[in-house]
């Protein structure tokens, strides 16, 4: 069985998005392109978790033909979207109601042998690390700095979840 992965970009000065609660930023223009670390996150991952909220930064139909992850995508939300957004043979999504665990216990089954990775946002982050869901913790430091006005702070999302873990 694979590790639960959970990944995000920070700006130098500690933020996950910027004030307008944009990741433009921290995602610039062909940094998806070309990249070891991405390469082997999407060789190695199974299964992806994200927030409604994540999944909606992207235009939901589009992730069957362009998202990096051709995996199966669990979202999770109160509310299921109707109509489904486009799939694919490999990329398919479920709408989880019932809570984290549950999204993580139906990730790691889809997955098999392979990892979870969960994509965000620090929502879900908040409550991974409180229910202690998390194995690993791949953060990307991007040199810009989005600062001082922003929502969200990676220490924010952490602070009692790290010194809670130990
Ligand atoms: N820096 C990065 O790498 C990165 C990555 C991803 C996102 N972000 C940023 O993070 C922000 C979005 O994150 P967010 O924290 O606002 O939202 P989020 O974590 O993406 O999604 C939150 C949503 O998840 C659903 N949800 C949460 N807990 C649930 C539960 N227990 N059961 C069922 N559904 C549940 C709810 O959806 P419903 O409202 O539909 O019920 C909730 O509104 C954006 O600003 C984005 O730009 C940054």
């Amino acid at each position: 069985m694979g590790n639960v992965i959970f990944g995000m970009m920070v700006s130098l000065d500690g933020f996950v998005a910027d004030r307008t609660g944009s990741v433009r930023r921290l995602y610039p223009e062909g940094s998806l392109g070309a990249n070891t670390e991405l390469e082997e996150s999407i060789a190695t991952t199974g299964a992806v978790v994200m927030g409604r909220r994540t999944y909606q930064m992207g235009e939901p139909d589009s992730y069957a033909q362009s998202y990096e992850f051709q995996v199966p995508i669990f979202v999770l939300t109160h509310t299921v979207p109707k109509p489904q957004p486009k799939q694919n043979a490999r990329l398919r999504f479920t709408f989880v109601t019932d809570g984290v665990e549950s999204a993580i216990a139906q990730a790691k089954k889809a997955a098999g042998e392979k990892n979870v990775t969960i994509v965000g946002g620090p929502t879900i982050a908040r409550h991974c690390l409180s229910l202690r869901l998390i194995d690993e913790l791949q953060l990307g430091i991007v040199p810009v700095l989005l600062g001082p006005d922003c929502a969200c702070s990676i220490s924010s999302i952490g602070r009692s979840s790290w010194s809670a873990s130990g």
